[in-house]
Formats: structure tokens, sequence, C-alpha cells
């Protein structure tokens, strides 16, 4: 496997992959200048790649891993406009690519919890959706917060954006609220992530599962077959 980002998530990712026996390699920032980690002939004898960058070369490192033929799970965020596009080109070069704006598998059941909450919403219930990270995250809101954003719209009755806020204080990992209030009570549901961990192992488990399969997918629609 090859791990893009040698960054606080990728090194964890890194460190899992060789706990479950891949053989890896991790290239950050100086490795991959120009994408030069992503060259066919560098790819040679990778399986699948794992990318856990930045936002402003997540567009170039899936373009050169699939159009090098190549299966991969994509745990940076910040480039879902472009998400089309992406199937696309996967759906071109007949690749697997798994994708999600987090892997951790505590996060997607709280999104089944935030579906079934949203129930509310038809009950004179109003939403709001809170997250807050670390002080360096480049994205904001985060990817998680739009994903319950988007999932508590469409089980919405009247398809209602519930309105998100963000905070980026310390060195917060993860942590994201669902307050649902009517004149006469409140729910909060809440999610916090107390390490990078179960991101790092949700990326290289669905690695796992993508081996010889082709398609576009999002972990959220695929964790339960892990
Ligand atoms: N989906 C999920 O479950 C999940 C979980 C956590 C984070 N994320 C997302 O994953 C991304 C990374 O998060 P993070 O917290 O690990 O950030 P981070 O600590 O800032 O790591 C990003 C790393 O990307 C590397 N990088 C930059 N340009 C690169 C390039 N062209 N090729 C290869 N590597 C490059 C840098 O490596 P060097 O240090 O070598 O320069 C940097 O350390 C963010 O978009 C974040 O939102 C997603």
């Amino acid at each position: 496997m090859l791990i893009l980002g040698r960054g606080k998530t990728g090194s964890l990712v890194a460190e899992v992959a060789q706990e479950r026996r891949h053989h890896v390699r991790i290239a950050g920032a100086k490795e991959n200048a120009d994408g030069a980690a992503l060259s066919s002939e560098k790819l040679s004898d990778v399986a699948a790649v794992i990318d856990f960058t930045a936002p402003h070369c997540i567009l170039a490192n899936i373009e050169a891993s699939v159009k090098a033929g190549k299966n991969m799970v994509v745990g940076t965020t910040g480039w879902y406009g472009e998400l089309n596009r992406v199937r696309s080109l996967v759906e071109a070069h007949k690749t697997g690519f798994v994708y999600a704006p987090n892997f951790s598998i505590g996060v997607n059941l709280f999104f089944d919890i935030a579906r079934a909450a949203s129930t509310a919403l038809r009950h004179e219930y109003s939403g709001q959706i809170f997250e807050r990270h670390h002080v360096h995250k480049k994205d904001a809101p985060s990817g998680t917060a739009i994903a319950l954003q988007h999932l508590m719209r469409d089980a919405s009755p009247k398809h209602e954006e519930v309105e998100i806020t963000s905070f980026r204080e310390g060195e917060v990992v993860g942590l994201h609220e669902i307050v649902l209030e009517s004149a006469a009570d409140r729910i909060y549901l809440c999610h916090d992530a107390k390490s990078r961990r179960g991101f790092a192992e949700g990326a290289v488990r669905a690695a796992e599962w993508l081996a010889g399969k082709k398609g576009f997918y999002e972990f959220k629609d695929v964790w339960r077959e892990l």
C-alpha cells in the first residue's frame, strides 16, 4: 500500500496498515512534489493508494492514481464539489474507489442515529449541528458536519437545511453534536473522537475490502460489510 501524507492521520494509517501485515510505503509533500510518488513506475508494485493529505493536492493525487489503474481510499476532505468528475474518472478507468468524510465506524453509526433522530424535524423540532476541531484543520465546516447536514436534510419532511456552527480550538480530534430543540425539550446527540485511530483503522479496512473490486463507493454505504 502507498500512504500519501505523513501528517497526523497518514502516519497513523501507515502504523495500522503495518500492524495488519501490509507492505507499506509512505510519501509526504516532499517525496510527492508534483506527483513524483505517483508515476506508473513508482506505483507498479502498489495494490492501493490511501490519501490523507490536503485539499490543494487531492485532485492531482486522485487523477494520477486512478489513471495509473490503482484502487484508492480517500480520507482527505474539502474536494466534494468535484465528486461527479471524480466518479466519472474512476468509472472510465475501471478502478476501485472508497471515500469518506469520516472513516470511523463510530461516526458511521452516529450517522444512522442522526438519520433516525431527524424524525423530530417533522414534530416541530428545529435542528442545529456543532463541530469542534483542532486549530490546524484547514477546512470548515468539517466534511463530517456537511455529511450530517445532508443526511438530516434528506430525512426531514420539508428538506430543511440544519445550520452548522464550527469551532476551531486547541487539539480537539473531532467532536460533532446535534441538538434538536422543541418548545418542550432538547435532545443532544454527540460523537467525540478520542484519537485518530478510528479513522486509520477504517481507512485500512476499506482498502482491504476494496481489493479486487471496481466502482465508486462511499464508506457509509459499505462499512457494514467490513
Ligand atoms: N476521512 C477521515 O476519516 C479523516 C480523518 C482525519 C482527517 N481527515 C482529512 O485528512 C486530511 C489530512 O488530515 P491530517 O489531520 O492528517 O492533516 P495534516 O496533519 O496536516 O497532514 C497532511 C499531510 O499532507 C501531506 N501533504 C501535503 N501535500 C502533499 C502531497 N502533494 N503529497 C503527499 N502528501 C502531502 C503533508 O505531509 P508532510 O508533512 O510530509 O509535508 C502533511 O503532513 C484533511 O483533509 C482532513 O480533513 C479525514
